[in-house]
């Protein structure tokens, strides 16, 4: 990601530069390392235990010198680590071909990761001397980008250097001499580095010790449990995936030039899911998509064990590399809002912990289970398949992934009893999908607009405008207003709006205009809708969210919950925001302030707030109109509007007839 905020401090580029070089070689070694160890030996299970040997190798370190190595880092020099790691990795890559023995490769993949697990804590503990600490935050998020940012680029050039390679030079030795170089240009550019005295400490939490940790916390929650589960199946499907590249790349007749393309669709794949996820079906539940994009990842895997076709193992493994970066991205998304402050760091860093782990330790276990498993002949009458160790360890994961995602599911679902195929055909739509409340009937017929705003935004006026333009188009219209329509309407408006009303909490104030809304609805308003009519009520649920809600700051959710049940889910076909600063509303009014109206300015301003953000949510169903407008031009903007959406078109000659009404103001 582009981050130029950090990136433009100088010795902080350089430090980055040093550090994308460090990942290029790694990942670089690594591939080059397995396909060295692949290239040295024979049978097609002895090969699977040589790629996995390499993975367990370059695994250890962390597992058992993990804390070690930060305690180890923070007595020295940091630069001196630094240097020192690089120039050892390049003496060790560039041993293994000249020594050309399994048991050197093996100890020299062990000691590489050694000298990189030494040098990454130093490169963190460098940074707080090159960069002022509000921007800590952007430096890691690059280097995170930096090391995953890097894998797709090694296999890209881990592939061109096998191309190459076939020309001049023996298998991957090429590739073993890249990456030694790699390190060494990196050695220079650390020689370079001017960091300055910096006596930050560095710390390498065990990583496994911090997983059985997290657990127990995490276990606690449904929702952090969820998130686990689904993560140990993204992790597992992955590292299974990448750890049988390289015996597949051989089955698919690829060689290392395509075990290094494979390896760059994953990686990816997973940068692609990392940053796309967030943007995707953003009107679908974030836990909802968690859970699918396991689930996706779990599908994919199938068919990426079975085909036996290079370019589509190479599509499918950037699908699996895909999914798995939605759902990461998505498990952080969630966290980010739902997990408390106090818990939310930790929790996100354990469940990083885990990924690391579960997608180091099935890289590793992969190709040594295929190799265990072995090639099988599959046949089918006449037909025969042949199924590889490599594909049976796949399908095995794709099972254990699809339970794992339909566990993530079940306990991340934060809309149960609702239909996942309408939410997804809703959030395809780009609008969320809003379940009918049982026993309603949806309304058929009319037309239903309501009219809102603050005080003295002239709703009263326009809407009886309005009402008379379509009487005289031929429109059965009710006009209509909250509070108070009806008889019981009537009973609680004197409750709400007189002065004599004290210590009414905000509870029971929300309720009452409930109550009056939802007696409105049943015996005025769908009565009326369902003969047929056009409905224009003063006033609606928005009054509610806008008041009770916003205004009196309680939980826009809860109020909307309340009104949904009591109009039975009714919403209008088109709501008339009359949108005008308090300050000149208010100074409208001739009578004396009621119960409402003589809320101070703060209470009206957030009123006001809250219905603009209700029409920014959903755009199509409002009109917004400035109502410090001239009147006349107020009632065509709404007359234009309505226009639009009534069942019949309304004659055009019908703007002839409005400019001959006589003004009615202020009935
Ligand atoms: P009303 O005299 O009808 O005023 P207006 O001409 O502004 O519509 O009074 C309704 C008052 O009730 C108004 O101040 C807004 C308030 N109100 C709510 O707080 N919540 C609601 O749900 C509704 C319908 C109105």
């Amino acid at each position: 990601m582009n981050k130029p905020g950090v990136l433009s401090i100088k010795p902080f580029r350089r430090l980055w530069i040093a550090v994308s070089l460090s990942s290029l070689g790694d990942w670089l070694s690594l591939l080059a390392l397995t396909a060295a160890a692949h290239a040295l030996t024979g049978s097609y299970a002895a090969q699977a235990y040589a790629v996995g040997g390499v993975l367990a190798a370059k695994l250890l370190p962390v597992l058992v010198f993990g804390p070690v190595a930060g305690a180890l880092a923070d007595r020295l020099d940091r630069r001196a680590v630094m240097l020192g790691a690089d120039v050892v990795r390049f003496g060790l890559l560039l041993s293994v071909p000249l020594v050309g023995r399994l048991e050197w490769l093996f100890a020299a993949a062990f000691l590489t990761e050694l000298a990189s697990l030494l040098r990454r804590p130093a490169e963190d503990a460098t940074v707080p001397a090159l960069v002022p600490p509000k921007l800590y935050p952007r430096a890691k998020s690059v280097a995170v980008w930096t090391v995953y940012g890097s894998a797709p680029l090694a296999g890209v050039v881990f592939a061109v250097t096998s191309l190459l390679a076939g020309l001049f030079l023996p298998g991957p030795d090429l590739a073993l001499y890249v990456s030694a170089g790699v390190f060494l240009v990196g050695a220079v550019v650390v020689f370079t580095l001017k960091t300055g005295p910096t006596r930050h400490p560095v710390s390498v939490p065990s990583l496994p010790g911090r997983v059985l940790d997290g657990w127990k916390y995490a276990g606690g929650s449904e929702l952090v449990r969820g998130l686990v589960i689904g993560l140990f199946g993204v992790s597992l499907a992955g590292g299974l995936l990448i750890g049988v590249l390289r015996p597949s790349a051989a089955a698919l007749g690829a060689g290392d030039a395509g075990y290094g393309m494979l390896f760059a669709a994953v990686f990816l794949g997973l940068a692609s899911g990392m940053l796309l996820g967030p943007r995707i079906l953003r009107d679908l539940s974030r836990r909802r998509l968690f859970g699918l994009a396991v689930l996706a990842t779990a599908l994919v895997l199938v068919p990426a064990a079975l085909i036996q076709e290079l370019v589509a193992v190479f599509v499918l493994s950037g699908v699996v590399g895909f999914g798995a970066g939605v759902a990461g991205a998505t498990a952080e998304a969630v966290i980010g809002q739902e997990v408390r402050d106090d818990l939310r760091d930790r929790t996100s860093s354990y469940l990083r912990s885990l990924v690391r782990v579960v997608l180091t330790i099935s890289a590793v276990l992969a190709p040594a289970a295929s190799g265990a498993l072995g090639q099988h002949v599959l046949a089918l009458g006449d037909l025969s398949y042949r199924i590889q160790g490599t594909a049976e360890v796949l399908l095995i994961g794709a099972v254990v992934t699809l339970l794992a995602g339909l566990g993530a599911f079940r306990l991340t679902d934060d809309r149960r009893g609702i239909p996942l195929k309408a939410d997804l055909y809703g959030a395809l739509q780009g609008v969320a999908y809003v379940p009918p409340v049982p026993g309603v009937k949806k309304k058929e017929r009319g037309l239903f607009i309501a009219f809102e705003g603050g005080e003295g935004a002239g709703k009263t006026t326009q809407s009886r405008l309005l009402a008379i333009w379509l009487r005289d188009n031929g429109f059965d219209v009710v006009n209509t207003r909250e509070p108070g329509a009806t008889k019981v309407g009537m009973r609680l408006r004197a409750i709400l709006l007189d002065r004599e009303t004290t210590a009414l909490s905000d509870r029971a104030e929300s309720l009452l205009y409930a109550a009056d809304r939802a007696q409105h609805v049943d015996a005025v308003i769908r009565p009326a809708l369902e003969h047929g009519s056009v409905v224009i009520t003063d006033r609606y649920v928005d009054s509610s969210l806008a008041y009770q809600a916003y205004g009196r700051e309680q939980a826009v959710e809860e109020i909307r919950e309340v009104n949904a049940w009591a109009t039975g889910g009714l919403v209008p076909d088109l709501t008339v925001l009359l949108d005008v600063p308090p300050s000149v509303g208010l100074n409208r009014f001739a009578s004396p302030a009621d119960r409402i109206e003589s809320e101070p300015e703060d209470f009206h301003n957030r009123v006001r707030r809250g219905f603009r953000a209700l029409a920014d949510a959903d755009p199509d169903r409002y009109l917004v109109v400035d109502a410090s407008q001239d009147q006349d031009a107020i009632t065509r903007l709404i007359q234009d509007k309505v226009r639009s959406i009534l069942p019949d078109p309304v004659p055009a000659s019908a703007e002839d007839v409005t400019s001959t009404f006589p003004a009615i103001r202020d009935l």
